[in-house]
């Protein structure tokens, strides 16, 4: 047996490219400056960082970003490197760079998850076609171990199911409106000024981020290509204070949810890959998720049900996540073999959302008037839909001029997308219903 050699100043270097210097970016130099003897220890080689790409190279970066080492021509440091870092983001540059690295022969760690979902299959087939690795522990809920354990710890097993809040800002937004009865706008600038939510809060907020991350676990935990355009995703720019108070009054908070599973039905096995705002007993452990942090539970056949719970995002926690991947990536490079590849064997097709079951929650303002209630019910019937609870409330203005109104809270039994797509369309044609106000889907029962 092999014993890892003395840290001295005979260690074998690897070169590393750091592409970006941001809020993650930092946070990685700052792990490697302090430490770096540790870090030679486990890899049985020195980490030497080479370069640190930027844009603007006037910015003081702190201390563990020194001038000397930024440049503004990324693609010649990662043609030096060993081992590149994108910590980037975005597509462009960041594909053309990463390519160009594993074309050069370096071994690449990203945490850039909109890039995975979107051109996986490219970085895949360039890191098999030359030989070297690809880790992305970072790009799905920041320090959270969670690409390792689908990729590595359960490929021995078959997962049926993952399901989880992996993004903190929304569920900072939606904790605060549930603590505190704000809307969504006053949540979200209270998110970012704390700096939980960016300036342009889009990819959060309209669930983009959180379907990357449900494209990468369902391509992992399924051996199937995934796209992010194959993940059906809403966002929470929707969520209203009178839904959370309908949820709270049901004994149900309102979490932005990414499901990915196996789906069986008459068209064989497929995969369902969805991101939505739903409600979850206020039992459920998803429920007390508070503040940014992600959690996530993962159901498999033999090890039965596993929970993950951290953060989800933040310098230091995804720092950390990508020097667990350095330091796997750069083991390899010192003493040989490769890292886990594309595994895509199993070719299981999306299901379409219309094709799937779901239990919802539908609010209407409807006319109070005998036998709109019949109406309403005789409409979910007649698409197969069977009411679970039903609430109702009389409008506020009953003294204005037109119709008297109600306000009606409807949880149905699991039931086809399509029929209550249809359902709510007949709502849209009627005019005893005057709105259809939300429609959310009921998980975790
Ligand atoms: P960030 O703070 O915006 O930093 C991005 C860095 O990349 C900046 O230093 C920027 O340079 C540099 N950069 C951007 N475009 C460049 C270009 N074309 N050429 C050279 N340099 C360029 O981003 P971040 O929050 O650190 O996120 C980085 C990646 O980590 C993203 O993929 C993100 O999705 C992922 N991630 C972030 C978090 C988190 O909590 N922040 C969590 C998980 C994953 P300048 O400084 O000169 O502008
Ligand atoms: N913006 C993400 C979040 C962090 O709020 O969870 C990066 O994945």
């Amino acid at each position: 047996m092999t014993e890892n050699p003395p840290v001295g100043t005979d260690l074998p270097v690897l070169r590393v490219a750091v592409l970006g210097a941001g809020t993650v970016g930092t946070e990685v130099l700052r792990l490697i400056a302090e430490q770096g003897e540790d870090l030679a220890h486990r890899i049985g080689a020195r980490l030497e960082v080479i370069g640190v790409a930027v844009r603007d190279l006037t910015r003081d970066r702190g201390e563990f970003v020194p001038a000397g080492l930024l440049t503004e021509d990324a693609g010649a440091l990662v043609d030096d490197a060993d081992l590149v870092i994108e910590v980037m983001g975005g597509i462009e540059p960041a594909r053309t760079l990463l390519l160009r690295a594993m074309e050069g022969g370096a071994s690449v760690v990203t945490a850039n998850k909109a890039l995975l979902a979107q051109e996986g299959a490219e970085l895949y087939e360039a890191a098999d076609r030359h030989d070297v690795d690809l880790y992305f522990e970072a790009a799905v809920a920041g320090a959270i171990p969670l690409v390792r354990p689908v990729r590595e710890s359960l490929a021995g097993d078959r997962i049926q199911r993952v399901l989880g809040i992996v993004n903190g800002t929304t569920n900072y937004i939606l904790d605060a409106m549930t603590r505190s009865g704000a809307d969504f706008g006053d949540a979200l600038a209270s998110a970012q000024e704390l700096g939980y939510a960016e300036a342009d809060p889009t990819a959060d907020v309209q669930g983009h981020d959180a379907a990357a991350k449900a494209s990468i676990l369902a391509s992992l935990a399924f051996h199937s290509r995934v796209r992010l355009a194959d993940v059906y995703c809403e966002g929470i720019t929707e969520v209203s204070a009178q839904d959370i108070a309908a949820a709270a009054r049901m004994g149900r908070t309102i979490k932005l949810l990414s499901i990915v599973e196996r789906v069986e039905d008459e068209s064989g096995e497929r995969i369902s890959a969805r991101v939505y705002p739903a409600l979850i007993a206020d039992s459920h452990p998803l429920a007390s998720v508070s503040e940014a942090y992600n959690a996530v539970f993962i159901e498999a056949d033999a090890a039965g049900s596993l929970m993950f719970y951290g953060q989800g995002a933040g310098g230091a926690p995804t720092a950390s996540a990508v020097l667990g991947d350095v330091v796997s990536a750069a083991r390899l490079r010192v003493r040989g073999g490769m890292g886990p590849r594309e595994s895509r064997y199993a070719a299981l097709e999306v299901a379409p959302l219309e094709e799937l079951r779901s239990a919802f929650y539908v609010s209407l303002t409807v006319e109070d008037r005998p036998g709109v209630l019949a109406e309403i019910a005789g409409t979910l019937s007649g698409r197969g839909i069977s009411i679970s609870t039903i609430h109702q409330e009389l409008g506020r203005d009953r003294s204005a001029d037109g119709p008297a109104t109600a306000h009606i809270g409807i949880s149905t039994h699991r039931a086809l997308e399509s029929a209550m797509t249809a359902a709510l369309d007949e709502f849209s044609s009627t005019v005893t219903v005057l709105s259809i106000d939300s429609v959310l889907r009921i998980e975790g029962d």
